[in-house]
């Protein structure tokens, strides 16, 4: 394993395997009280340049369980949003803490961060990538369907963050992706060029979500507005028009398929209420299984 997990194109099968395999144990520990606090006394410091309630939340919440502490620094009321530079602020974070968990904008701040701090870096969501997602993604889908190689994943919507690190997690662990964006909202090119390495899983990329729902295992969506992207919205909902996963398309898919959501969901736009109500439970799971995943990811990359 590397130092830090700033996306899943830097990790092999094995890493995301044996991240899988320590969530789950994270996850039977937690569920039967069994003392876990490997991270004892280590401290954990998150940097929220945008919003979130799961990420923030889960993390927080983890590092207790394992015996540490998590401390929240927003971007806005933190020297970061006075302009210090992430040099400095790497150097500083590493002088007290033992771990930084860091959501922001540009993938090149998070990767910047990690080169200059000593201490291991998780990426909690950037315009690229969101890896812990994709982790309790993974981690659902396998319990529920115990295996992840031969499925076939469907991602429908944006071409954003969360259908990046899915193509990446996704082939890595042998699932056949396909993915239904509109023209104009590809996928970022370095993944799309990592998938046309790949030789052991099918990839395909395409423009009507009924191409891609065909016989999928899994069906996954996520909003057409990313966060950074609100005054984008109007322009989004007419470009992503026809994109909702509603039960007509599901009806596509393979009979019991999942459906997952990172959420926050916009019901009526890319998922229909229907949809996400009779699939809440997997749904629902998917969030709690951040709290494991990442569990999973901050044992390994902060234990001695
Ligand atoms: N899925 C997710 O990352 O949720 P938050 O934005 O609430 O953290
Ligand atoms: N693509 C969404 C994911 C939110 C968890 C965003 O970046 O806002």
């Amino acid at each position: 394993m590397q130092k830090d997990l700033l996306k899943l194109l830097d990790l092999s099968r094995e890493d995301i395997h044996e991240i899988l395999d320590t969530a789950d144990q994270m996850k039977y520990a937690q569920k039967h009280r069994l003392a876990h606090d490997y991270l004892r006394g280590k401290t954990l410091a998150m940097i929220f340049e945008k919003n979130s309630t799961r990420t923030r939340v889960s993390f927080e919440v983890g590092m207790y369980q394992l015996g540490g502490h998590a401390l929240f620094l927003s971007g806005k009321e933190s020297q970061i949003g006075r302009g210090e530079p992430v040099e400095d602020t790497a150097r500083v974070l590493a002088r007290y803490c033992d771990g930084i968990m860091i959501r922001t904008f540009a993938q090149a701040e998070a990767e910047e961060l990690a080169h200059h701090a000593s201490i291991p870096v998780i990426n909690g969501l950037t315009d690229f990538a969101h890896p812990c997602q994709v982790l309790a993604d993974l981690m659902t889908v396998r319990e529920k369907m115990t295996r992840l190689e031969g499925l076939k994943l469907a991602f429908v919507g944006d071409g954003n963050n969360m259908a990046n690190s899915l193509i990446a997690g996704g082939l890595k662990c042998g699932m056949d992706v396909s993915v239904a964006c509109p023209e104009g909202y590809d996928p970022d090119q370095r993944v799309l060029d990592f998938a046309g390495t790949v030789t052991d899983a099918a990839f395909r990329l395409v423009r009507t979500p009924a191409e891609a729902v065909a016989d999928a295992d899994v069906v996954i969506t996520d909003v057409w507005a990313s966060m950074g992207q609100e005054e984008e919205r109007q322009q989004r909902l007419r470009a992503f028009a026809g994109y909702c996963v509603d039960e007509e398309l599901l009806k596509l898919a393979k009979p019991g398929c999942m459906v997952q959501h990172c959420l926050p969901a916009h019901r009526g736009e890319e998922i229909s209420a229907q949809v996400f109500e009779a699939h809440a439970d997997e749904i629902f799971e998917e969030a709690e299984n951040r709290l494991h995943a990442q569990k999973a990811v901050m044992y390994l990359l902060m234990k001695d």
